[in-house]
């Protein structure tokens, strides 16, 4: 599969891509299956849920999908409530250590088998050729989230309490980690080809405590789902800072968000590398030739690392018409070609 020989940095016939938050509003099929359920609602039917991540396939000459669903589910099942109006808001935030030692781990398949039975449903609808992706959030980010309760300007709270008890924070950190670890593991078997960690939110920090928190936490769960020829990518969502740091999280492929140049980051990581990214999503909102262009430029720099997977440099923006990702498809399959 194009997908996964170029996250394993074996030779392709072109650049395969994939969009993150492939699915969702920018689609009106998306908008007339989300009359039949809230969010959660979709996330939680496997039918709906495959359905959904199956819409930009049948439109779009993508060479992988990702699952429909949420780095927040996993935080229900460790038993904190999570709303999305639709930005995620966590009535219960986890604030003390006693709120830390309530947490529970959960049994994917127990709790979280709807996101399995999705899975298996869209591998089986979809082409050998293209490849399925299952993700988690980072320990990290998924932190953020349970501490903030929600969204937030500049973290005090998350930050607070990882300065305040360093340790309390570890803890937190290993919770979450124990909690996802064998989520992910799960939904390779259930037929993920490649799994990603979205670190939305490693960013916040200044590189002494991303190497002393975020990192390791993220490297302890990639260390946990490795199996031999499923890839697993790391995105760090505004890795400038730490670009000299990312090859020691042992992820196959290094997500790059839109803020940095992609041959300055294969400068930096290396040329033995493999990379994905990172095309700003607001690209898509002007004209045809300004998308060709852009395109072409970032697949003629990934050519200088190992492998390269092209892929937004964050998530697909709701105002974007849908039109311009068929150009984009076409313009990276064209400038792509070996
Ligand atoms: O990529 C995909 O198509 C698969 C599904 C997916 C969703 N969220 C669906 C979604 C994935 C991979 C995610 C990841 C996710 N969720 C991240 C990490 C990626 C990133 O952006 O950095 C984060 C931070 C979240 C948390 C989250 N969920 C937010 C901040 C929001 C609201 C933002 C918004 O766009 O409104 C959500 C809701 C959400 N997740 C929607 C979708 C399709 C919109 C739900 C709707 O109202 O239909």
């Amino acid at each position: 599969m194009r997908f996964v020989d170029a996250c394993l940095g074996r030779p392709v016939d072109t650049t395969p891509l994939w969009v993150m938050r492939q699915a969702g509003r920018y689609l009106p099929e998306y908008r007339a299956l989300r009359t039949q359920a809230d969010f959660l609602g979709l996330c939680r039917t496997p039918e709906l849920a495959a359905e959904a991540t199956l819409q930009p396939m049948r439109r779009y000459a993508l060479d992988a999908s990702i699952i429909f669903s949420d780095i927040l589910i996993p935080v229900q099942a460790m038993g904190v409530p999570v709303e999305f109006r639709p930005e995620p808001h966590l009535p219960a935030p986890v604030r003390t250590r006693n709120d830390v030692a309530r947490l529970q781990t959960p049994d994917p398949w127990r709790d979280l088998g709807f996101v399995m039975d999705a899975i298996g449903r869209v591998r089986a609808a979809l082409e050998p050729d293209r490849g399925l992706i299952g993700f988690v959030g980072a320990p990290f980010t998924l932190a953020a989230y349970l501490v903030e309760g929600g969204g937030s300007k500049d973290f005090m709270r998350l930050k607070g309490f990882m300065h305040r008890d360093p340790e309390g924070f570890d803890d937190l950190l290993a919770r979450i980690g124990d909690a996802i670890a064998p989520f992910l593991a799960a939904q390779i078997d259930a037929g993920a080809c490649a799994v990603q960690l979205f670190d939305t939110w490693a960013g916040q920090l200044p590189p002494e405590d991303f190497r002393r928190f975020a990192l390791p936490a993220a490297r302890s769960v990639i260390e946990r789902v490795r199996r031999p020829g499923v890839p697993v990518i790391y995105f760090v969502n505004g890795a400038a800072p730490y670009l000299g740091d990312l090859r020691s999280s042992g992820a196959d492929v290094l997500g790059i968000d839109f803020r940095v140049d992609l041959g300055h980051a294969i400068e930096r990581l290396g040329p033995d590398v493999v990379v994905q990214g990172n095309l700003d999503p607001s690209v898509l909102l002007g004209p045809a030739e300004a998308i060709e262009a852009r395109a072409a430029a970032i697949v003629a720099r990934g050519r200088a690392a190992r492998g390269h997977v092209f892929n937004l440099g964050h998530g697909i923006h709701k105002d974007t018409p849908p039109e311009a990702m068929t150009v984009l498809v076409e313009a990276v399959h064209r400038a792509g070609a070996r």
